[in-house]
């Protein structure tokens, strides 16, 4: 008899054509309206089907697992994946992949992007003229801070950070300073023109910061208001990271009394809420989480969550060939001692 096929949930409407060489696989349950899920709907979703393609909008941990019998694979499109609560998904025997690399390029062109329109007030400078004030003009209009020679502040240097450093030292002449878990080789610094500094100095001494590390209990609010009192006043910060990163109420306090000169985020704590304290700011660039949306990158993404998915069921090499795997090792190691219980059981 032939094997059922595999029932698979994707949470979102995503990049249609590239969804729809699977619906030669498997039975797919797909959602053509942008969906906000509740924690209830969500396990209802995943009670019944045998994987998932969710996005960073899904929170999915124990409580959503309970009835989740049959799932082996949930797929996130995305790098960052706190929206997933892993240790429950590897306790479930389910594995969890993510979409690395692909973005690297995407999601550092826009980090970039949000450092110049910051630093030289560009979304600022436009509502003005919109709001017709050009006849106001004078000399000191807008004056912001360059970029070129000046010093850039790395706060994660993963595979991105490392994409914003190459675009500040080659092309904008930038020293570039960073920190992270532990330095990088010394021949990518050299590469990068890189200098690792502790926390403290990377605060004092960056003109302009950028935070790109992941989010984990250790990195919560770490840019709170002690933080942002050690940047300079002229300084500039970007956020492309998440949003829990950085205490808001603390930015806007510093953005609003001029101790720091501008920021630019494009992840919120509470998104898709942005805090009224932020909105309120003309000093501040706001974009709604769009560091990976070129339509190349998101095409690659799907793709990447795809081939994940089939790898993860099996139907495309097996578990151990997953291109981006977060957790296959804990996840095949429960499945193998629940395995065993149940042979004892018997
Ligand atoms: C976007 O924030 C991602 O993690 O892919």
């Amino acid at each position: 008899m032939a094997e059922p096929r595999p029932t698979v949930w994707v949470s979102q409407p995503l990049i249609e054509d590239v969804i729809a060489p699977l619906r030669a696989r498997v039975d797919l349950r797909e959602t053509t309206e942008v969906t906000v899920w509740t924690p209830q709907q969500l396990a209802a979703q995943l009670a019944d089907v045998d994987a998932a393609i969710v996005t960073l909008n899904e929170r999915i941990g124990a409580a959503q697992l309970a009835d989740a019998s049959r799932l082996q694979v949930i797929a996130n499109v995305g790098v960052g994946y706190n929206n997933l609560d892993v240790a429950a998904l590897s306790a479930a025997g389910i594995l969890a992949s993510n979409t690395p690399d692909v973005l690297t390029e995407t999601t550092a062109d826009l980090g970039f992007a949000l450092l110049m329109a910051a630093a030289r007030r560009i979304t600022e400078s436009e509502r003005w003229l919109r709001e017709g004030n050009w006849s106001q003009w004078s000399f000191q209009t807008m004056l912001g801070a360059d970029l070129h020679g000046s010093t850039l502040g790395i706060l994660g240097m993963g595979r991105i950070g490392q994409g914003i450093a190459r675009r500040g030292a080659l092309g904008f002449g930038m020293k570039v300073l960073y920190h992270n878990r532990s330095p990088l080789p010394a021949s990518t610094e050299a590469e990068l023109g890189a200098q690792y500094v502790d926390f403290d100095t990377l605060l004092a001494r960056s003109d302009h910061l950028v935070l790109v590390l992941p989010y984990t209990p250790a990195s919560h609010h770490i840019i709170d208001a002690a933080a942002l009192a050690k940047m300079k006043p002229t300084a500039t910060l970007v956020n492309i990271a998440r949003g829990g990163i950085v205490d808001e109420l603390a930015l806007a306090d510093a953005l609003g009394r001029g101790r720091l000169a501008a920021a630019a985020l494009d992840v919120y704590e509470g998104e898709p809420q942005v805090r009224p304290e932020l909105l309120a700011l003309r000093n501040v660039v706001l974009t709604p989480h769009i560091g990976s949306a070129s339509l190349a990158t998101r095409r690659a993404m799907v793709q990447l969550a795809v081939d994940n998915l089939l790898a993860g069921l099996g139907q495309q090499g097996s578990a151990a060939s997953m291109p981006s795997p977060i957790n296959a090792e804990a996840a095949l190691a429960a499945r193998v001692a629940r395995a065993a219980g149940n042979d004892k059981k018997r």
